[in-house]
């Protein structure tokens, strides 16, 4: 079995001649859509999805671009994320954000143009399958990703701001705008190897136990964290709607801890290695970065 950082070796390399297999871009988009995309993310999401797609018996070259496409899902909801309307953030992994670099107009271009490139990469990949798993990976993808997911749980993020955190609103937030895209990781990968209903229902459960414990650890992060390490500054969940306003540092720790425990719980049903995504799970009680 390889590791993950054999995974995220392996999509650091795919992801530019993906993006430029989709043909030429103006300049100045390419050029925002890249600095972002290659400013050097840990690659959680796409390394979970091939992870999953191997363990489950399937192939990582064929599920290659849809790893991608999650990553550059990812980085799209980051960029918008910093800019002044959302977080105002000037820092992400360890560089300026986009915004600050190539101004707000082509920073949400760059997203919008991460994101479409994302469909049409999925469903190019898709096409050249001989059956329908590759419209499977994409449909989990995008509704993950979509207005019931990812961009859910954004949008109540941003309106909840400065309203009392209340257990059962922190957990949609959390649950949205940062499991969903975990959940689609390990979905994804197990329907490209053919997995049944039952062990992609396991995934998912990773999936979402994982995201809550990984945006506990991040809302943690802001607190006690550093920004060298982090690549972003701490500091700037003022007034948000986070684990820690909701709990206190020590029970969000604690907390953490329970849902890693879920997490490997719900993995551990497959029928196959899972040392690795357990591994993964626990490494997130002392992640710093
Ligand atoms: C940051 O995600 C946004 C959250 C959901 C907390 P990551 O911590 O995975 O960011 P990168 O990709 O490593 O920069
Ligand atoms: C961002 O959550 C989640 C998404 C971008 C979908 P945060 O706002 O907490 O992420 P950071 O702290 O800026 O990375
Ligand atoms: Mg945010
Ligand atoms: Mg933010
Ligand atoms: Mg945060």
């Amino acid at each position: 079995m390889r590791s993950l950082d054999d995974y995220r070796n392996a999509t650091e390399q795919s992801l530019l001649p993906m993006l430029r297999s989709l043909g030429e871009i103006p300049d100045r988009l390419r050029e925002a859509m890249e600095y972002s995309l290659m400013a050097g993310g840990k690659r959680i999401r796409p390394s979970l999805l091939l992870a999953a797609c191997e363990t489950a018996g399937g192939d990582t070259r064929m599920a290659m671009p849809f790893a991608c496409a999650l990553e550059m899902i990812h980085t799209y909801s980051l960029i918008h994320d910093d800019l002044p309307a959302l977080d105002n953030d000037d820092l992400r992994r360890g560089k300026p954000t986009s915004h600050m670099i190539f101004g707000e107009d082509m920073a949400i271009l760059a997203g919008d143009g991460l994101l479409n490139a994302a469909a049409e990469l999925m469903a190019g990949a898709a096409l050249r399958l001989d059956d329908l798993q590759g419209f499977h990976a994409m449909e989990i993808i995008m509704r993950h990703a979509g207005v019931t997911g990812m961009i859910a749980g954004q949008t109540m993020d941003v309106i909840s701001e400065g309203g009392t955190p209340r257990e059962d609103l922190v957990e949609y937030i959390h649950s949205h705008k940062t499991a969903d895209l975990l959940e689609a990781a390990m979905e994804a990968g197990l329907a490209l190897a053919g997995a049944n209903r039952d062990q992609i229902a396991a995934g998912r459960e990773y999936g979402y136990h994982l995201g809550m414990a990984f945006q506990m650890t991040d809302d943690l992060l802001d607190v006690i964290g550093d920004v060298k390490m982090m690549g972003k500054k701490p500091g700037m969940d003022e007034g948000k709607m986070t684990w820690v306003a909701l709990r206190g540092i020590a029970d969000t720790e604690k907390d953490a801890r329970e849902e890693i425990d879920r997490a490997n719980e719900a993995i551990s049903r497959l029928p196959w290695n899972t040392a690795l995504f357990q591994e993964f799970a626990r490494s997130l009680i002392d992640r710093h970065l």
